[in-house]
């Protein structure tokens, strides 16, 4: 090999060793229902791999949304290669505590006789908040060096919206309070410190510049604060930009002969409640983003011009 070779082969090593090294980074993408949690999350996604970061993406549920947007052909609880360093998990509460129960059994048949089973799958679905205590369970099995190795540097979650996200975040206090001993008690105290871990756990809310969206999303952030004493970014999503000058909308809709007349009045107030919005937000939150409104088909072209904004 050359000697170039064998130091820049080295000096990647190095570098890579350093990233691994480094506490494994949890983003939670979240937000009301539609206002763009799955693509923002796919894009702070690819933006991480793009930095040298082994990224893995995951999904939280039983349907993958990205399997039909990228036109996937299998979505499911094994990691598979989207980009490099860029791979897509789907995982529900009964996938993560099936892959766990086979952790610790480690006898397929007996994990198989003890989920396929109408009595315990009947359990898991209403045992309150067994189910988020296992995704958080998995999502932090990394950082607690527990279970079947994780091996990324950064996981980025397109997680619940507003509502049932909250109930995730507080299923391993609630289990903790309710088993205060023995593993299952431990366990839970330990998924509840990674996620209260401000040098781990990061937490994105995605709303859309209007009104309702962002008093949903001003309430979660103070929660957030209030719970876990952490700042919550805000991401405004779809603003609408005017690749012309205020003035010339303005003598467009000042103009009521011009053919464009009416959508430019519309153009102006949506404009004008947008800088509102901004403004709401910035009283909630310094730390916000906003993402253009990106009028595009290409489901990748989207995701990659949406990374380079945030
Ligand atoms: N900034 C943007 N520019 C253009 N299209 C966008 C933008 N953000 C989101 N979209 C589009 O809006 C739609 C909704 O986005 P997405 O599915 O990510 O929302 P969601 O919050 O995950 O929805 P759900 O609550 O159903 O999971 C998608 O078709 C997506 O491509
Ligand atoms: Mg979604």
């Amino acid at each position: 090999m050359a000697p170039h070779n064998a130091l820049r082969n080295a000096y990647i090593s190095h570098v890579r060793h350093t990233l691994r090294s480094m506490k494994q980074q949890i983003h939670f993408v979240t937000g009301k229902g539609g206002v763009g949690k799955s693509v923002v999350a796919a894009a702070l996604a690819l933006k991480f791999s793009r930095s040298g970061k082994k990224v893995l993406l995951v999904e939280l549920g039983d349907q993958s949304f990205y399997e039909d947007f990228f036109t996937l052909s299998k979505v499911g609880f094994s990691p598979i290669q989207l980009r490099p360093n860029l791979a897509l998990a789907l995982w529900s509460g009964e996938s993560c505590l099936r892959e766990y129960a086979r952790y610790l059994i480690k006898i397929e048949s007996l994990t198989r006789l003890f989920f396929d089973n109408a009595v315990m799958r009947a359990f898991i679905s209403v045992a309150p908040g067994l189910s988020e205590l296992a995704i958080l369970g998995k999502i932090t099995s990394g950082l607690r060096n527990h279970g079947p190795p994780l091996p990324y540097d950064c996981i980025v979650i397109d997680t619940f919206a507003t509502g049932h996200f909250k109930a995730l975040l507080e299923a391993p206090k609630g289990m903790s309070q309710a088993v205060q001993f023995g593993p299952m008690g431990e366990q839970s105290r330990q998924i509840d410190r990674c996620i209260r871990d401000k040098q781990a756990s990061h937490y994105h809310i995605v709303t859309l510049p209007e009104e309702l969206p962002i008093k949903e999303a001003a309430e979660l952030q103070a929660d957030i604060k209030a719970e876990f004493n952490i700042d919550a970014e805000l991401i405004l999503n779809k603003i609408l930009t005017v690749p012309v000058s205020g003035q010339v909308v303005k003598e467009i809709a000042l103009d009521k002969k011009d053919n464009l007349n009416e959508f430019a009045i519309y153009l102006q107030y949506q404009i004008q409640r947008q800088i509102e919005m901004k403004e709401t937000a910035q009283k909630i939150t310094t730390d916000f983003k906003c993402i253009p409104l990106i009028f595009e088909t290409d489901p990748w072209k989207l995701i990659e011009e949406m990374a380079g904004k945030i």
